[in-house]
């Protein structure tokens, strides 16, 4: 293809997947009190956006109905929340009984686009949690079904709201470093966030995409947000070197497991009161088995990962992605034609201590919410302009619970003042969701081929 030809039709794909996010979220502002339904009662689903959503978002959201393939969790999950409002397994009967205005999508991630797509065939509006989707092609059907029914989707990307993670936007926003030519992005999963997810469903491309969609939709969404451009290209690689078959013993689960004693992946759930209750009494409806060995031998996601990602405005991104590491955390670097933006997350030798304890209940800390503690702790942000001797060192308040403060912003910002004004445009939409998911859409084709793989080969506009 011609280099004008390349121009011409990543605009093109880029302005089509745009219009469907014309619409600036009009139909959430609308609304003052929103009649929601919900579906996926889980941890988040009851948590954030359940529990929480009733103690704190109460004048602004009503629950009309509860719904997930569970029954006993959905029972267990209606009394944690406090609401009398109806249940269903069925999600049509949900919807079509209680009319909401809103659906919440927290089911399993491959399952999202089944619930957005009826949702907004039945005139219902939608948020979702991250991933928006898994493939390629429940992302063209979702893009199909919005631009069909003019409904709304809105796609909960909390990490953009954290004061670090904004303070990043807001410094590119303001040209400090020039033009940003190139990004260096790197992730690190601790050896308890990083092997949780292979003990769940996520462990299993068919159910999350693999973490090159699951949690690297995340970092993706950072990513085109903070470069403000549309991704074009992804080369990748990857393994599974560590986890899954990889490992010297297994068993079915660590409750019942007769390497308790050596495997230093062993996690007690009997002792975690809140995972009992969510799962494991309630194992006798869906066989769902909370505490999987992360070693089982049928495990097909990855647990390394690296890409490189070109952008239309020219931007490379090096991006990789770490399963077991000591410490969670990460690093970012934009160079810029006028200077260098340098910042990380808890890198425990930059911070001076490491703690082992705090590493295993930092994932708890991240899905807690409600306390919004005073920060006793900062991120850093370093910005060197060329030429210049000295270097500007921005402080950021750090916030331990909730995603680094990023769930109660983005609460806020949802129900508190949706009319608020949207400068760094946080808010995300359709578009959003599927460029962060076609990255690792294009990821994973790119391992399995060999190859550079082009956005616009995956989805068709
Ligand atoms: N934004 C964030 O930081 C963040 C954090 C955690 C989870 N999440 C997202 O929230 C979603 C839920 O994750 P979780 O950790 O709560 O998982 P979970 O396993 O605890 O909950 C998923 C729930 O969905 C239900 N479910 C699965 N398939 C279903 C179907 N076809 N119909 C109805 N219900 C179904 C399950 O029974 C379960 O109750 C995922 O998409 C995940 O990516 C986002």
């Amino acid at each position: 293809m011609q280099r004008r030809d390349f121009l011409k039709s990543t605009s093109l794909f880029a302005a089509t997947l745009a219009a469907g996010q014309a619409s600036a979220f009009n139909l959430w502002k609308s609304a003052a009190n929103k009649r929601v339904a919900l579906v996926g009662t889980g941890v988040r689903g009851s948590s954030l956006w359940g529990k929480n959503l009733v103690e704190n978002y109460g004048e602004e959201v009503t629950f009309v109905g509860l719904c997930d393939i569970n029954p006993g969790r959905l029972e267990t999950v209606r009394e944690y929340m406090g609401v009398d409002c109806p249940t269903y397994t069925d999600f049509d009967k949900m919807v079509s009984e209680t009319r909401p205005e809103w659906v919440i999508v927290t089911t399993m991630d491959s399952t999202h686009s089944e619930f957005i797509i009826k949702s907004l065939e039945a005139g219902v509006n939608v948020i979702t949690e991250k991933p928006m989707t898994t493939d390629a092609e429940k992302c063209q059907a979702i893009l199909d079904a919005q631009k069909k029914t003019g409904g709304e989707v809105l796609v909960t990307f909390n990490y953009r709201h954290s004061p670090h993670n904004t303070a990043i936007k807001q410094l590119l926003h303001d040209d400090r470093v020039g033009k940003v030519t190139s990004v260096d992005f790197h992730w690190y999963l601790n050896v308890y966030h990083g092997a949780s997810y292979f003990r769940r469903w996520h462990a299993y491309v068919e159910n999350s995409g693999s973490l090159w969609v699951h949690k690297a939709t995340h970092h993706f969404d950072l990513l085109n947000w903070w470069v403000g451009a549309t991704p074009v290209e992804v080369t990748a690689y990857g393994a599974l070197e560590h986890y899954g078959k990889n490992g010297p013993f297994r068993g079915a689960s660590c409750r019942t497991c007769d390497h308790k004693a050596e495997c230093p992946y062993f996690w007690d759930i009997t002792k975690d009161k809140r995972a009992m209750e969510l799962y494991v009494d309630n194992e006798e409806y869906d066989g769902y088995i909370r505490d999987s060995c992360v070693f089982r031998e049928d495990i097909d996601i990855w647990d390394k990962m690296s890409a490189q990602i070109l952008y239309d405005n020219g931007v490379v991104v090096n991006y990789s992605l770490t399963t077991y590491s000591p410490y969670e955390g990460y690093r970012i670097a934009f160079n810029g034609h006028d200077g260098r933006i340098d910042s990380w997350e808890d890198i425990p030798y930059q911070r001076g201590e490491y703690n082992e304890e705090e590493q295993a209940d930092l994932h708890k800390a991240e899905m807690s919410f409600g306390k919004e503690e005073t920060p006793t702790e900062f991120h850093e942000i370093i910005v060197h302009e060329n030429f210049e001797p000295d270097f500007e060192s921005i402080k950021v308040p750090k916030y331990r619970y909730g995603h680094g403060g990023g769930d109660r912003r983005m609460l806020d910002y949802l129900f508190v003042k949706p009319d608020a004004a949207d400068p760094l445009g946080h808010m995300a939409g359709t578009r959003d969701g599927a460029l962060s998911v076609l990255i690792g859409v294009a990821a994973r084709k790119s391992l399995a081929e060999r190859r550079t793989v082009r956005i616009d080969e995956l989805v068709k506009v």
